[in-house]
């Protein structure tokens, strides 16, 4: 009896220490060093994410505790929090995050799927010489130059959905919107009648990351056993819903393998020559082939596959996001939503929106920029692992710590933005001035460096037209069911209920 308590004891001790102190004890030594310009946040087991939850339920608004600790304390930098047992440093400090981005190649991106069969091998998550390779490979592909011509498709797919849609759900119709922009930029005609599991290839796609990137959070169990075994966690002891999700990731890839492998088929017969007539599959496949004549083939159907997903995955949630933030704002403040309106009856009329019209939706674009500062659904990037000891700064990261960058952290400070908590599009119509104490990482919604997004121009052309085109057809107001709306997370920061938003058809 007495050996078992014994072993029992221990075993508690031993797990306090691996869970509490270990992780603690260099929080506490970096929070003597630093001082004012950190804040502690360590939440054992929860960490980080208990913050955010802890925020959400407290005050209805997941980025509300870290902002009003970093607005009481502006001369923070970090924020010192925990991943589980790793030390987290959570980097708020403009000077911090621009060191970080610039030495990318220190940092290793945890895989926020975890499944390395999906987005492994894209560009998101590669490094090194496959990274470097894999931008500049897709970097030609979203220049404006090449973007514009997609801009017919994106009218067409807007008001397609916006006219036969429900949109009782907010962030369901959006991403409706967004994910078949990036279905159709990618495998172009091949995308119609594109299904999988049964539903439009787009839907299936969203439910299908979505539940991967939620089950982390809603289940304790596979929460741990995602820290604890990172990608290896589908294997050990995996419960129902785990071996459904692999099942349903092996059909999905199958099918996609299919559409790749036909597509192969077809340009092997008929080649395309125009560049500009390419969407990002022919661009593939078309250097697939001409790899397969000579010595070295560094792309193959596995990278085209994980390239599709990476795409679906960044482009689709996070542009739906912003663009229903931007429709709630419009819907809080209605004399905001007269003035864009009128903005784009005068631009585009009756019309679809063309290559000309896109620099003139200047209000619209203030919007989008205010949302993105104040609401960016991107409110941190993905979390990375220190790959070596490395000294940033005053702070010495040790090799397997985790980071991350809170890149809108300046945008709440009244040092870098008038009245910063206000919303308040028309800051940007203003010709100076709008961010002061700028040192270029202070209005950097879309990350800065090496590794910025590389869709931001797709992304603010589709917010655009999806602003124009709906708001120019329905009237939106805040549903008036709705008792509490709040900025919640599903993965991405985003505005919730699903039906806070009622859209009336204007006559
Ligand atoms: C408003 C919408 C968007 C926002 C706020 C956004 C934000 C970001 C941010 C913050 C990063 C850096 C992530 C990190 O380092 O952890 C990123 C990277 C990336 N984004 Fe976006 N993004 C948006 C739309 C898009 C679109 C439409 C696409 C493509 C269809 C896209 C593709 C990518 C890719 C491939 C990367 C990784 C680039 C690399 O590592 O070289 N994003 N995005």
């Amino acid at each position: 009896m007495q050996v078992i308590l014994i072993a029992i004891l221990s075993l508690i001790t031993f797990a306090a220490y691996l869970l509490i102190i270990k992780p603690l004890v260099p929080l506490l030594l970096l929070k003597i060093k630093l001082g004012e310009k950190a804040i502690f946040m360590f939440y054992p087991l929860s960490g980080f994410i208990g913050v955010f939850m802890k925020s959400i339920k407290s005050n209805h608004d997941v980025m509300h505790t870290i902002n009003n600790a970093l607005r009481k304390n502006p001369s923070a930098k970090v924020i010192l929090s925990n991943y589980l047992n790793k030390p987290c440093i959570m980097l708020t400090g403009s000077e911090y995050i621009k060191d970080t981005y610039l030495d990318h190649h220190d940092f290793e991106k945890i895989n926020p799927f975890m499944i390395p069969s999906f987005i492994q091998k894209g560009l998101v998550m590669s490094e090194g010489e496959s990274w470097k390779r894999q931008r500049k490979f897709l970097g030609s592909a979203f220049t404006f130059e090449k973007l514009k011509s997609r801009l017919p498709m994106m009218n067409q797919v807007v008001q397609q959905i916006a006219e036969k849609d429900n949109k009782s759900h907010l962030n369901d119709f959006m991403s409706r919107i967004t994910g078949e922009i990036v279905i159709k930029s990618f495998f172009g005609e091949l995308a119609e009648g594109f299904q999988l599991e049964g539903k439009d290839a787009q839907v299936a796609l969203i439910q299908l990351t979505g539940e991967i990137s939620i089950m982390h959070m809603e289940n304790i169990y596979i929460f741990i056993k995602s820290l604890l075994f990172e990608e290896r966690m589908w294997e050990i002891f995996p419960c129902k819903k785990e071996k459904e999700i692999v099942q349903r990731v092996d059909n999905v890839r199958t099918k996609i393998k299919e559409m790749i492998q036909k597509r192969i088929e077809q340009l092997r017969e008929n080649p395309i020559q125009d560049q500009d007539k390419m969407v990002f599959l022919d661009l593939y496949v078309t250097e697939y082939l001409k790899q397969q004549g000579q010595k070295e083939q560094q792309i193959d159907i596995e990278e085209i596959l994980h390239q599709f997903i990476t795409l679906f995955f960044a482009g689709t949630d996070t542009t739906a996001t912003t663009s229903g933030t931007c429709l709630y704002y419009l819907a809080q403040y209605p004399e905001i939503q007269n003035e864009i309106l009128e903005e784009i009856q005068q631009v585009i009329g009756q019309n679809d929106i063309k290559e000309e019209h896109l620099n003139k939706l200047i209000k619209t674009n203030a919007l989008i920029q205010e949302v993105l500062r104040l609401r960016n659904p991107a409110f941190t990037t993905l979390f990375r692992t220190v790959k070596h000891d490395k000294q940033v700064r005053d702070i010495k990261l040790k090799k397997g710590w985790a980071i991350v960058q809170m890149q809108n952290s300046s945008s709440i400070q009244d040092n870098h933005f008038e009245s910063a908590l206000e919303f308040n599009y028309k800051r940007w119509l203003k010709k100076e001035n709008v961010i002061k104490n700028d040192n270029g990482f202070i209005h950097i919604p879309f990350a800065a460096g090496p590794r910025n997004c590389i869709g931001q121009h797709m992304a603010l052309m589709e917010a655009k037209i999806i602003i124009a085109l709906i708001l120019r057809n329905y009237k939106i107001i805040i549903n008036p069911q709705v008792s509490q709306i709040k900025f919640g997370v599903k993965f991405l920061q985003c505005v919730e209920p699903d039906n806070c938003l009622v859209f009336q058809k204007r006559i």
